[in-house]
């Protein structure tokens, strides 16, 4: 900006400058800068409800409008450098403004304050980088059915406890992780409503005395509605302290399914290989082929609940109205946005073409164990024998079979039938790991047949628009 531009900021009240130091540790244009652009549009709704309202001319409005078309050209070529002296991105645009179009610049503050001017930018921030994350984990969710469209038939040891329980289609699992998505999805949808109300018009605390509309630069900046009341307009964060929470639940879920990938990846579980576009290598173990991606997933999960943290002790203590504590709502936030979106972005591209599943290993797996033992309970509850007898029984030959290093399926018809007459030669079909997930075919269940009608379903959800 130009040398000749007035700096100081406040009324003639002031006579000397902010000590500098003073001055940096007040200032917030050096984050506060990315909401220039909301502030353009909050400030040209403003200007042409003036208008209306016959509070300026409409040449005054069109030559404010022009100005602040102006400065959103300069930004985006990269010329509108604000400094310190500045304070924050408001008095940036002011100050450029009042040089750019002269003393009618000095008419765009008319009955506005920087309170209710902020919380109107940071909704609208808000609002659109909701409308991101939402369509971010529309794709997160296709990619997600893309491999589970490919997995319906692959068998992998499900866990309780991290202790193999029974075996589930793959499908079915990452189904689980859709649905975690579609209740973001739809929560962010629900929290939209609360951010997009405007506050513009509550001033600095009270209102104004100028005949204001502000239904209709509500109306021009596409809110819902208006605050009803100006002291909760211009003090409420209750919607950056939702989003948060909202961003802090997909991380959760991003950051359990990372885990899983982790794990997976390991020589112990050897479920995935990793590709060489989504993992990295060791400066010193040249055999390595490290999962940094979802461990910067689960890594930058903390941060996420941090700045909700943040949110939340900020606001605990805040008398009415606006307090400069405010200013500090903006870093959490817009960390939280970066975090999350980056977050959501990196592990899409993970689930597209970061994974191989290891499918004859799975296999291998699976075969290999005693998940089908419920099955085999199942089997003999099925034939009349009570449940809990049948689930004893099953124990003892577990114990038998660990003892004599066989699987279930090595017990000869004649050994089932010494521990029970209602074993027939159909055990050895209903204890094979697909007859085992296949069998599962309650609603929600594993079985086969649901799957496929999950998957149909969650595909037909993801067309939904709201
Ligand atoms: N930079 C300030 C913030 O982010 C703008 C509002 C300043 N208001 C005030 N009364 N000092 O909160």
């Amino acid at each position: 900006m130009s040398s000749a531009t007035p700096k100081k900021t406040w009324s003639q009240r002031f006579e000397s400058a902010l000590h500098p130091a003073i001055a940096a540790f007040n200032a917030s244009i050096s984050f506060d800068i990315e909401l220039l652009e909301y502030d353009l549009l909050g400030s040209e709704a403003h200007a042409k409800m003036l208008a209306k309202t016959g509070i300026i001319t409409t040449a005054e409005a069109e030559q404010l409008t022009q100005g602040l078309a102006q400065i959103r050209q300069e930004y985006r070529e990269g010329q509108f450098l604000p400094t310190i002296d500045d304070e924050d991105v408001h008095f940036a645009v002011e100050h450029r403004l009042i040089e750019l179009v002269g003393d009618v610049g000095k008419k765009l503050h008319t009955a506005r304050s920087r309170n209710d001017q902020v919380g109107t930018d940071i909704r609208l921030y808000l609002r659109a980088q909701i409308d991101t994350i939402r369509e971010q984990l529309r794709v997160f969710q296709q990619a997600l059915l893309d491999q589970a469209e490919r997995h319906v038939d692959t068998v992998i040891p499900g866990y309780t406890h991290l202790q193999r329980a029974q075996p589930l289609s793959l499908a079915h699992h990452l189904l689980a992780y859709v649905e975690m998505a579609q209740r973001d999805w739809e929560r962010l949808g629900d929290i939209r409503h609360r951010v997009n109300v405007s506050p513009l018009g509550c001033g600095a605390l009270a209102g104004t005395p100028f005949p204001i509309d502000r239904a209709y630069s509500a109306e021009l900046l596409r809110f819902e509605g208006v605050y009803r009341n100006s002291l909760d307009g211009v003090s409420d964060r209750d919607f950056a302290i939702e989003f948060t929470a909202a961003a802090s639940l997909i991380n959760v879920h991003l950051s359990r399914l990372a885990e899983e990938v982790i794990l997976w990846a390991s020589a112990e579980f050897g479920f995935v290989t990793l590709t060489d576009t989504c993992s990295t290598g060791s400066s010193i173990m040249p055999q390595k082929k490290n999962p940094d991606v979802p461990e910067l997933v689960r890594g930058k999960t903390g941060r996420v609940f941090g700045h909700l943290q943040s949110l939340l002790v900020m606001m605990k203590g805040l008398p009415m109205a606006y307090n400069k504590d405010l200013q500090e709502d903006k870093e959490p936030l817009f960390d939280t946005v970066k975090t999350v979106q980056g977050c959501l972005q990196a592990m899409t591209i993970l689930l597209q073409e970061g994974l191989e599943f290891q499918t004859d290993r799975l296999a291998q797996t699976v075969t290999t164990d005693f998940s089908n033992a419920t099955d085999v309970a199942d089997y003999l509850a099925a034939k009349g024998v009570p449940f809990r007898e049948a689930y004893n029984l099953v124990g003892k030959v577990v114990r038998q079979c660990l003892a004599s290093q066989k699987l279930l399926k090595d017990l000869s018809l004649e050994e089932w039938q010494a521990l029970h007459p209602a074993f027939e030669s159909d055990i050895y079909e209903a204890i094979a790991p697909q007859q085992v997930v296949a069998a599962r075919n309650s609603y929600g269940g594993t079985g086969f047949e649901q799957v496929r009608m999950a998957l149909s379903e969650a595909k037909k959800r993801l067309l939904v628009a709201e």
